[in-house]
């Protein structure tokens, strides 16, 4: 946990914004993989943590403005959970830690939220993801569980997102953390990358890296031979002499804050003239993004210069013709770089994507497009001193795409269709790093990771 005193004033702040009413949180509870006892992987709520830092199941929360109450809810172990699972330290001794000074039983917990209520107070919560969290305020509020979504409180997600978005030195401290196992787990999939090794292989050995420092994974890996699927978490292919590896996963603290890296990488450790024509051009825009950020510049303005860069790249190879400009506008990219240039990155590989996509990546200057690839992208607004972001250009030859547009006649003006055709067995590259948003710039977290032509060439040949 952070400092008593990080988790007081963050909470201090939520209730100036909020200013009235009873603010609910839930945290986690265990999940069973097959029956109660066998549960999977244990991992808090992410809000949860942020303003209590308590990281173990079956918690609640609230904090009454208007009485200036702050209760943790939770249940003691008594000697039959002690012998299954060791002493614990009481509630009341954790939540300390966090500078709450009153807990309470959580069948206690109804007979609060109940008289508030009653007292006409508003009950502020966030939309649940978990189907348990949503019965349970169903329950409490005694709501239909349909309508629960329509009763989240607006002025909590908003609050929610502007502390949580702008990160303070401790947790990047944190996400360095996490980075420097990224790095272990990325370099040592570069060493592995020969054929004749199984996907599964490298995944095994980087997630182990991830265990064995006290770490867990921040999203399921995606380690691939087939990187034109974006989310690929197949990993049975054998690796072949001639294709790319796209490495895409990244570990999460111990105070669970991510990291999320990709690198792409020859099998065998040499690029094919064709491979690396394309790579280069995904490397300089991936180079020139996180050369653009700094604050006051719009995330969304850095997007589209990167799929200029992009388009007009694969103008240069004769796979795309005519005006940029127009092209980009008409978005003949997307077909390529079918995503966006990145999202936030904190407590969540997503940042607060549970708390809805345009409360975090947009707001009333900032609207989100319509167009494909263009609407994907997850964060656009103006950056701000503290936000970490992910930079992640990519490119991708995906035939059921290709077949599509070219079925269609699609923007004919601008893609040479034939071209594109011998690319079809190609793959994808993607590069990313994440970056933090500084008072006159930008700093890639974590030590540098291979991601030159020659660096890779040279530790994947190892
Ligand atoms: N690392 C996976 C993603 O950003 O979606
Ligand atoms: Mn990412």
């Amino acid at each position: 946990m952070f400092d008593a005193r990080i988790y007081v004033q963050r909470r201090s702040r939520l209730k100036e914004k909020i200013k009235s009413g009873l603010i609910l949180f839930f945290g986690i509870e265990e999940s069973p993989m097959n029956y109660q006892g066998n549960p999977y992987h244990f991992r808090q709520d992410s809000t949860f943590l942020y303003f209590f830092g308590l990281d173990f199941p079956a918690l609640a929360a609230v904090i009454d403005i208007d009485e200036d109450k702050e209760v943790v809810f939770g249940n003691d172990v008594e000697i039959e959970d002690i012998i299954w699972m060791g002493s614990q330290p009481s509630l009341l001794v954790r939540a300390l830690g966090a500078g709450i000074k009153k807990t309470a039983p959580l069948n206690q917990l109804e007979e609060t939220v109940k008289k508030a209520i009653q007292k006409g107070k508003k009950v502020h919560f966030l939309p649940p993801y978990r189907p348990e969290t949503r019965l349970k305020l169903a329950q409490l509020l005694d709501l239909d569980y349909d309508v629960i979504q329509e009763n989240i409180s607006k002025e909590l997600i908003k609050e929610v997102v502007a502390q949580r978005s702008v990160k303070i030195d401790e947790e990047i401290d944190e996400m360095e953390k996490a980075h420097s196992v990224s790095y272990e787990m990325h370099t040592t999939a570069m060493r592995m990358a020969k054929a004749g090794v199984y996907e599964r292989e490298i995944v095994g050995e980087i997630e182990g890296i991830a265990l064995s420092h006290g770490c867990q994974l921040s999203f399921p890996t995606i380690l691939t031979i087939d990187g034109q699927i974006l989310h690929n978490h197949y990993h049975g292919n054998v690796l072949k002499e001639g294709r790319l590896l796209v490495n895409d996963s990244g570990a999460e603290s111990e105070m669970h804050y991510a990291s999320d890296i990709t690198r792409t990488i020859p099998v065998g450790g040499k690029f094919t003239e064709k491979q690396k024509e394309i790579y280069e051009i995904v490397l300089h825009s991936q180079e020139t993004a996180i050369h653009l950020i700094k604050p006051g510049i719009k995330f969304r303005e850095i997007h589209l210069i990167i799929s200029k860069i992009i388009a007009s790249g694969l103008k240069d190879l004769g796979l795309l013709k005519g005006n940029i400009e127009d092209a980009v506008r008409e978005g003949v990219h997307a077909m390529f770089f079918p995503h966006g240039l990145g999202h936030l990155i904190g407590l969540d590989v997503h940042d607060m994507e549970d708390l809805g996509e345009d409360h975090v990546g947009y707001d009333d200057k900032t609207k989100r497009s319509d167009q494909f690839g263009f609407a994907y992208l997850r964060f656009a607004k103006e950056l701000q001193p503290g936000h970490v972001l992910t930079v992640e250009p990519g490119i991708y030859f995906i035939p059921a795409l290709i077949d599509k547009w070219k079925r269609e006649k699609k923007l004919t003006q601008f893609i040479d269709y034939e071209r594109v055709d011998k690319y079809k067995d190609f793959g994808g590259i993607r590069i990313e790093d994440n970056v933090l948003v500084t008072e006159d710039g930008s700093r890639v977290l974590g030590k540098s990771i291979p991601k030159k032509v020659r660096e890779l060439e040279e530790i994947t040949a190892k």
